[in-house]
């Protein structure tokens, strides 16, 4: 008999449910107890946040998107803000604390669903001695040592239908739509999307752009009777002379900078530097929305599943990761060392250069004229 302490967090993904849909049913059939920390490690420092979650707390919640635990990416255990008497702000270690409830709950092991922000701190927590199992999260796909994480594929068939619905009225109106995505300093979901999506051009942080070939394209198009143009530009990309956009630091305990600003950035450039009509907009967290498609949901119970099952064999400190359609472990310390960024050997982007598709560079295949 177990008893297991499941948490989601940093940005929800679709597929986040099933994950602990999953994970409640595996350890039911085995007898074991499984309790949701809420928010994050809320439960851990509170105790009407940790709720006992049996199969009928579950039902159906696999196709669901969202988690019923509720999550935070400002809730750093190892440095949170609180409020201290005088009413003032104070950031604060409580990381032992969450280890001494651990404890005293009597829990045998924590599953924590997380990018890689979240798993750092899952890491952490493992140094301090609370046995603890991975599971990778975010529509980013920027997690290192898996294929994939679950998420990313919804939030690339959102934006993909987000482009075809574009086409028409770019095309209507003979505009420039430039499309902002998610997707933090790795170019996944604007490649796959904009392959996908028929885009014109696709910016990703992987390759600094410039504006000089943008409009390139955008006048080839022109040339060969096409009047309009889809760009698609991912939040984290920069100019090859090195600008870069974001919104600054937002909310108070927030480990990452918000990114955002270049979509409108390149539509102007693209308004200033040609006579087309130009507008751009912010699929923004659309992304994170909706149900999961199949493949996020039969990857997101894989991964739970196969959590449960490291858990048995005491394999802790441990991620389950997708590696050739197989269900592996591998140390979390490997998958945060650094983000996964797009391979640009990889036939993704030769199959956007051999389409036509403008990466914001000349071709490095391409003689010199
Ligand atoms: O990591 C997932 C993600 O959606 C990123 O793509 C994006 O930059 C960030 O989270 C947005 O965070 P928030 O929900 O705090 O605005």
């Amino acid at each position: 008999m177990k008893k297991i302490v499941i948490s989601t967090g940093g940005g929800d993904a679709p597929g986040l449910n099933a994950v602990i849909y999953a994970v409640v049913h595996a350890c039911y059939r085995k007898g074991w107890e499984v309790y949701g920390s809420r928010n994050g490690y809320g439960g851990f420092l509170e105790i009407d946040e940790m709720v006992r979650l049996y199969p009928r707390d579950v039902e159906g919640i696999y196709s669901t998107g969202g988690t019923i635990l509720g999550s935070t990416n400002k809730g750093n255990p190892f440095s949170r803000p609180v409020e201290n008497l005088a009413g003032e702000i104070q950031i604060v270690d409580v990381s032992d604390k969450i280890v001494r409830n651990f404890n005293r709950m009597g829990f045998d092991c924590h599953i924590a669903i997380g990018g890689d922000g979240s798993l750092d701190i899952a890491h952490r927590f493992a140094e301090k001695g609370m046995p603890v199992i991975g599971v990778p999260k975010t529509i980013d796909n920027d997690l290192e040592k898996t294929n994939r994480t679950f998420g990313f594929d919804t939030a690339v068939s959102t934006a993909t239908e987000a482009l075809d619905k574009l086409h028409s009225t770019a095309k209507s109106h003979n505009r420039v739509m430039v499309v902002e995505v998610m997707g933090r300093d790795s170019g996944w979901i604007a490649l796959y999307s904009g392959i996908s999506g028929g885009a014109d051009v696709i910016l990703i942080p992987e390759i600094p752009f410039d504006m000089e070939e943008v409009c390139n394209k955008i006048a080839d198009n022109e040339l060969h009777d096409k009047h309009y143009s889809i760009v698609v530009v991912a939040e984290g990309a920069g100019t090859k002379s090195g600008q870069s956009f974001n919104k600054g630091k937002g909310e108070l305990g927030r480990d990452e900078v918000i990114l955002g600003g270049v979509g409108e950035w390149v539509a102007s450039e693209i308004r200033n530097r040609t006579d087309k009509d130009t507008r751009s907009l912010v699929l923004g967290h659309l992304q994170r929305g909706g149900s999961p498609t199949t493949f996020d949901r039969l990857l997101a119970l894989r991964f739970g599943a196969a959590a449960v099952r490291l858990v048995e064999e005491r394999v802790f400190d441990h991620m389950v990761a997708l590696i050739d359609s197989m269900m592996v472990a591998v140390p979390i310390a490997d998958a945060i060392v650094m983000r996964k960024k797009v391979d640009l050997a990889s036939d993704k982007i030769m199959t956007a250069r051999d389409i036509g598709i403008c990466l914001g560079d000349k071709d490095p295949r391409m003689p010199d004229e």
